[in-house]
Formats: structure tokens, C-alpha cells, sequence
């Protein structure tokens, strides 16, 4: 079966044609990110008047690129939630527009789910149960995950997301948005021979996080070192570096200890920060002694991509998950 996958939980459109949950056929994306730039993030009002102008093009480009029509696609999977309500709508209505019309059938992805399956369209030999990791810009959590979309949530962020952190450091760094990519090369260029540290534990909480004391330990950093003059670039890199290293240790302790607990091997990280490099070789190295398996999807499926949707949403429609003109979003 032929699934169209329909994504606009945040500022990107994104749809893509996924062969029976797992060959990806295409995937197409347009952001908005240019336009959000300016103002150090993403703002709601411009993500979805992008999104409205484009979904209909993202969506035709789609098919094009995997050499069909909309009466080839089996199924349209739409992302419902959570993210954005004005993008979500869009996604949504256009969703229900298609199906109605050319009488396909409908179902509804959960974002954070779908950032998880996308381990899926990219490695075999993952088995359930298993412990997975969500990193991105609107969340962080730890999740026992018993099959596709059966998920429990094990310990969240108190605050910040992960990738809001990155993105706020970034800005205190005078380095644009959004943050991670920045940070991720800036830090790679840090000898961390300033002997940098700072702390990003969130006491109290088993599988928990908290990232607004690491960013004001960064602001307060950043603060004192500027009333000394402005900041010298290798200095900007030792604090991004400083930064990449604590979030790093922090997210795959508590990720190890929550499989270590439930008794599994295997590990899905998902998300945008799941791209970051930095991340997947602590994982990699840390998981190693305990003899764990850690997944990440190909960098190209981390960020919010109608692919997973696509890929979610066959496996859902196979269990019998159909939506109607009636789909209402979920927003958390
Ligand atoms: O999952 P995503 O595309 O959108 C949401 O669902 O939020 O994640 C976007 C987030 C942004 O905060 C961005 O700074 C972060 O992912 N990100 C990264 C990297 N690439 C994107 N964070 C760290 N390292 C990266 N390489
Ligand atoms: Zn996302």
C-alpha cells in the first residue's frame, strides 16, 4: 500500500509517498525558516500562512517525484498533534479535503510517535519492548514503548525542550536560529581547554529533565564575560562545547538507566536533536559496556518530515485506525 504522509506540526510542509510502512518513494519538505529567522524562532502566524500557501504544492511535488497520482495513494496519514494549531489545521484540513474527495481512506499520527517510528524506515531487527528517547524542539521525554504508538511516558523535561535550549543558547551566543546545527559546529571547533563546565541535572527526577538552569548558567556566563569585553570566537566555541557536553551526558544517562530498569536492549532516539553528532557518539560509546543497541534515524528523517507520518500511519491502519471529516487535533 501507498501511503501519502502529511506534516505541519511546526514551521515546515512536509509530505512524502511511503511503500508499505517502510520504502520511502519521497519526501518533500518546504520551511519557512528564512522567515522565521529574523526573530530568533518560530513564529505561529507566519508558520502557518507558509504552510496554507504551500501544502498543496509540497503535496503534488510528492506524488510527482514517486511517479503518481493522488488515485494511486491507498491511505493519507496526517500528523493531529501535537505542535502548532494554526499549522496543524492546515495539514489537517487539506488531509480531509483529499481524502474526502478522491474516497481514501484517513488516519491520524501522533508527532512524537511518528519522530520515533522514523528508526523504522531506516533499520531492521528493532524489537519490542524498548526504550526511546525524544529530543526536539517543543519536547524531551523518555517513553517504554510497547509497539508502534503505544507508548508510556517514563520522565519528561520540566521546562525547556531539549532543542529549545540549543536554539535559546544559541541566540545568548549571538549565533541565529535555530540553535543546534550552530552549536553542534561550533563546539566541534572547542579544544575545552578553558576547563568550561556547566550542570544540567534535574535533581529530584528519575527520568526527568530540566534545561532552563543550564541556559540561565549560560546566560549568567556569557553576562559576567561581557562586561569584560565582547566574547572571543574561541571563547564562544569552549561555552557551546561546555554546553553540548553536559545536555549530552545528561539525556543519555537517563536514557540507559530507563532501558536498564525496564529490562531492554534497545534504544530509539527521535527528534531533531537526534541529527546531533555529538549525541550519537556518547550514546554509541555509553550503551556499548551494558551491550545495548541504540537506533537513530538518518539525519534527513530527524527533523519533521511526512515520511515517518506516512510510515506511522500504515502500520496504524493496519491495526484498524481510521479517521473521518470528524478528526479533531490533539495537541497534547
Ligand atoms: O523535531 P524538530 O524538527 O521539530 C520539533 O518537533 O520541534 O526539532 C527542531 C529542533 C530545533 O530546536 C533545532 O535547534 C534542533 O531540533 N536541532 C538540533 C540539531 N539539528 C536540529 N539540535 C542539536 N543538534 C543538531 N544537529
Ligand atoms: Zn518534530
Amino acid at each position: 500500500m501507498r501511503v501519502l504522509g502529511i506534516e505541519t506540526s511546526c514551521d515546515e510542509t512536509s509530505a512524502a509517498v511511503v511503500c508499505e510502512g517502510k520504502r520511502v518513494l519521497s519526501n518533500v519538505t518546504a520551511s519557512s525558516l528564512s522567515f522565521h529567522r529574523r526573530y530568533g524562532g518560530v513564529i505561529p502566524e507566519i508558520a502557518f500562512r507558509m504552510q496554507l500557501d504551500s501544502i498543496a504544492g509540497v503535496c503534488d511535488c510528492a506524488l510527482s517525484e514517486a511517479g503518481m497520482e493522488l488515485g494511486d495513494i491507498g491511505l493519507i496519514a496526517v500528523t493531529n498533534g501535537p505542535g502548532l494549531s494554526g499549522s496543524l489545521n492546515v495539514g489537517v484540513n487539506f488531509a480531509k479535503s483529499a481524502a474526502i474527495s478522491a474516497a481514501i481512506p484517513l488516519t491520524a499520527v501522533n508527532h512524537l510517535h511518528g519522530h520515533i517510528y522514523a528508526n523504522f524506515l531506516c533499520h531492521s531487527g528493532i524489537r519490542f519492548p524498548c526504550v526511546a528517547l525524544i529530543v526536539s524542539g517543543g519536547h524531551t521525554a523518555v517513553y517504554y514503548v510497547r509497539d508502534c504508538g503505544d507508548m508510556e511516558e517514563l520522565g519528561s523535561t520540566a521546562d525547556d525542550a531539549c532543542g529549545e535550549a540549543y536554539d535559546k543558547v544559541a541566540k545568548i551566543l549571538g549565533l541565529g536560529y535555530p540553535g543546534g546545527p550552530v552549536i553542534e559546529s561550533r563546539a566541534a571547533e572547542s579544544s575545552g581547554k578553558r576547563g568550561i563546565k556547566f550542570n544540567c541535572s534535574a535533581p529530584g527526577s528519575k527520568y526527568g529533565f530540566s534545561f532552563s538552569g543550564i541556559k540561565t548558567a549560560v546566560l549568567y556566563y556569557v553576562s559576567g564575560q561581557l562586561r569584560k569585553g565582547p566574547l572571543p570566537p574561541d571563547m564562544i566555541n569552549d561555552i557551546a562545547y561546555a554546553f553540548q557536553e553536559a545536555v549530552a551526558g545528561v539525556l543519555v544517562e537517563k536514557t540507559i538507566s530507563a532501558a536498564r530498569d525496564r529490562k531492554t536492549a534497545q534504544i530509539l532516539v527521535g527528534g531533531g536533536v537526534a541529527a546531533n553528532s555529538r549525541l550519537r557518539r556518547e550514546f554509541e560509546t555509553r550503551a556499548a559496556k551494558p551491550g545495548m543497541k541504540v537506533f537513530f534515524p538518518e539525519k534527513r528523517f530527524c527533523l519533521d518530515n511526512g515520511a515517518m507520518i506516512a510510515g506511522l500511519g500504515y502500520r496504524l491502519y493496519r491495526k484498524g485506525s481510521v479517521s473521518g471529516a470528524g478528526l479533531e487535533l490533539q495537541l497534547d
